[in-house]
């Protein structure tokens, strides 16, 4: 049910891969909400296509744009800028890689130039689009830009590999941009913490169904989903969020804060 939350608001989407994105949700709920936007993805991810069925769906024009490259981030908030007339609201970073994840190479025997590309790739992209946006003055003052996160960055899951590492980071530039950006425009910076979800980027991580099994038991409510995630992405979006920023918000059922819960105990009963 649309409440118009969004209506009037333009902004810019990274990530919507496929269907299974979490980034898709976000597209699909901020339409129905009245957002207008821009969809954009690395161009390796665009051959597949199925991004064009988004954007049909949702009214919005593709523009590609590898995130670690500063040359195509300005090309995409001038076109943006454009295409949508006049400065931008919201901003979602919804991008991740790690190379050693990919290739199955363990933490303690990190490739240091994939360790950097995961870096450049999930992390310091962030960075790229919220200096690009500051310097060409791209965001409404009230604007909101978020990017998504794991627990990882806070404990250890052995497994997510340099991806814990990223998340750190992105979680940093997060608060450390959303200063400056606070100050010069009111506009907020956020990441939001998100339940294990199953789409294409969280499949690549070794065990995750497993993984996604324990976390629902461990979560009093339950592993939030990707359209849940997109709901509060929306609210965050929106003008009733207006003093919400710097933060990392858990969206996750209540995980980051169970020690354990009445059914994983009962696994390990005699
Ligand atoms: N799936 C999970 O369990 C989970 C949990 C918490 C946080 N997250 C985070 O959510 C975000 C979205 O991931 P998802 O789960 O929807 O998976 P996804 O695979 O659908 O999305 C990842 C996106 O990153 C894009 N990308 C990769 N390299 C890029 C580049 N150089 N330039 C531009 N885009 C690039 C991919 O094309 C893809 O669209 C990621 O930051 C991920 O770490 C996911």
């Amino acid at each position: 049910m649309s409440t118009g939350l969004l209506k009037g608001k333009k902004g810019i989407i990274f990530g919507a891969l496929n269907d299974q994105s979490i980034a898709w949700k976000v597209a699909e709920k901020a339409h129905e909400e009245g957002a207008e936007f821009v969809l954009t993805n690395a161009p390796i991810a665009m051959r597949m296509g199925e991004i064009n069925n988004l954007a049909e769906k949702t009214g919005s024009t593709v523009i590609p744009a590898d995130a670690t490259s500063v040359e195509d981030i300005e090309n995409l908030i001038d076109q943006s800028m454009k295409i949508l007339g006049g400065k931008i609201d919201f901003i979602l970073h919804s991008i991740g890689m790690s190379v050693n994840v990919r290739k199955g190479r363990h933490y303690t025997d990190e490739k240091y130039d994939w360790t950097m590309k995961g870096l450049d790739v999930s992390a310091l992209s962030f960075h790229k689009v919220l200096q690009t946006a500051y310097k060409k003055e791209a965001i409404n003052d009230w604007g909101s830009v978020l990017a998504l996160s794991y627990i990882a960055a806070q404990r250890v899951f052995p497994d997510y590999n340099d991806m814990a590492d990223n998340k750190s980071y992105l979680e940093s530039i997060a608060r450390s941009f959303g200063y400056h950006y606070g100050v010069k425009s009111k506009v907020r910076v956020n990441t939001i913490s998100q339940s294990p979800t199953m789409t294409t980027a969280g499949s690549g991580v070794k065990g995750f169904n497993e993984f996604i099994s324990y976390s629902e038991k461990m979560s009093p409510l339950g592993n939030a989903t990707a359209d849940d995630c997109a709901n509060y992405c929306v609210s965050l979006f929106s003008d009733l969020t207006r003093y919400v920023t710097m933060q990392n918000l858990f969206h996750d059922g209540g995980f980051s804060n169970t020690g354990v819960t009445q059914e994983v105990i009962e696994k390990f009963a005699d």
